[in-house]
């Protein structure tokens, strides 16, 4: 029957027999099914376990150091974690096209890993790194076999680390290949991972590299960052965290005119996303209560001087999709 003790023994016994002695990489996320990865092959091989986490100056605040906090301090997992920003921030410099800059933040994101991967393989003690290991779930699985066909589009674009040069010719460990995300998330607690961590909203590959409309800059990338977790903040503190599926600011990068004492402010716009779906394929927008994004919006115009307008996204998806590029 299905318990996740049974499932985590289970598996543990099949990794211990896959890997032996063997060394594995992990690309770390922070996100659901990377973690749960990373926390069952820990409990499975240990040291032999190395997770290499990006720093791509695109996420959320604070992100990097509670990935580092859960994994490095808490769990002992041997964790790399890479300050990529700047190398990210130059790469997309100049480039407004969202497809262009999926590309860009795609392409940088494998050189980065790659590097750190050769790195890894070349310390091992002599021990060559085997494997690479992929928080791969079964809708990813079914996803990628529809998108083959042309039917859909591709969700984890960059997550999963194909495309990974030719000199790097890992075996695949995929432990979650055969789980739904409810199982997933039912793991990842019995292995003890923090429910805040496994209850998380899903993030895109490319980060607030699609939620900066248009050029993306360190500046406005510490706004919008500023903006998001004040929304964060308030959500949980709300309940309504739970009640969505997804929420985050979006940078417009307009200016508007706004007033603060005597005088006048010239700022930028952010606006506020929350959706509700099951499947990500459509989604209505969140009905938050009026009194809940007031909040939001005051704090965000009074804490950060160079917002001086808020909206909220009331559009669902189709036709409009949920990320705004
Ligand atoms: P859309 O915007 O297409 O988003 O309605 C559906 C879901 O997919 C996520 N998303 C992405 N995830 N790389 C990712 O890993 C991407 O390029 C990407 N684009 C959208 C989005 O956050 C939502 O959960």
């Amino acid at each position: 029957s299905w318990t996740s003790d049974n499932i985590i023994d289970m598996r543990i016994a099949q990794l211990k027999k896959q890997i032996g002695d063997k060394q594995v990489l992990l690309g770390l996320s922070g996100g659901v099914d990377s973690s749960v990865v990373a926390a069952l092959l820990h409990k499975a091989i240990g040291d032999q376990l190395t997770c290499v986490f990006v720093d791509t100056g695109l996420l959320r605040l604070h992100e990097g150091d509670q990935v580092m906090q859960v994994f490095a301090e808490n769990m002992g997992v041997k964790v790399i974690r890479v300050d990529a920003e700047e190398l990210f921030l130059t790469a997309l410099a100049g480039e407004s096209d969202p497809e262009a800059k999926r590309k860009i933040i795609g392409k940088t994101f494998i050189d980065v890993f790659a590097e750190s991967a050769r790195q890894v393989s070349e310390q091992g003690d002599g021990k060559v790194v085997e494997f690479l290991a992929q928080g791969t779930i079964y809708p990813d699985v079914i996803e990628s076999a529809k998108s083959q066909q042309g039917k859909a589009h591709v969700i984890k674009s960059h997550h999963n680390v194909g495309g990974l040069p030719d000199d790097l010719a890992f075996k695949l460990v995929e432990p979650l290949r055969d789980l739904f995300k409810d199982e997933v998330r039912k793991l990842g607690i019995t292995l003890g991972l923090p429910a805040k961590m496994i209850n998380r909203h899903p993030f895109p590959g490319p980060g607030l590299g699609v939620r900066i409309l248009g050029e993306v800059t360190k500046e406005f990338a510490d706004i919008l960052r500023s903006a998001d977790a004040i929304f964060m903040e308030e959500l949980e503190k709300s309940g309504w965290y739970e009640k969505t599926a997804q929420a985050f600011a979006v940078f417009q990068p307009i200016k508007s005119v706004g007033v603060v004492g005597d005088g006048r402010r010239y700022a930028w716009v952010i606006a506020l996303r929350a959706v509700e779906t099951v499947d990500f394929m459509t989604a209505r927008f969140a009905h938050l209560p009026y009194d809940l994004i007031e909040i939001v919006s005051n704090r965000i115009m009074n804490e950060i001087a160079e917002v001086s307008r808020v909206t909220y996204d009331v559009s669902s998806k189709p036709p409009a999709t949920i990320e705004w590029e």
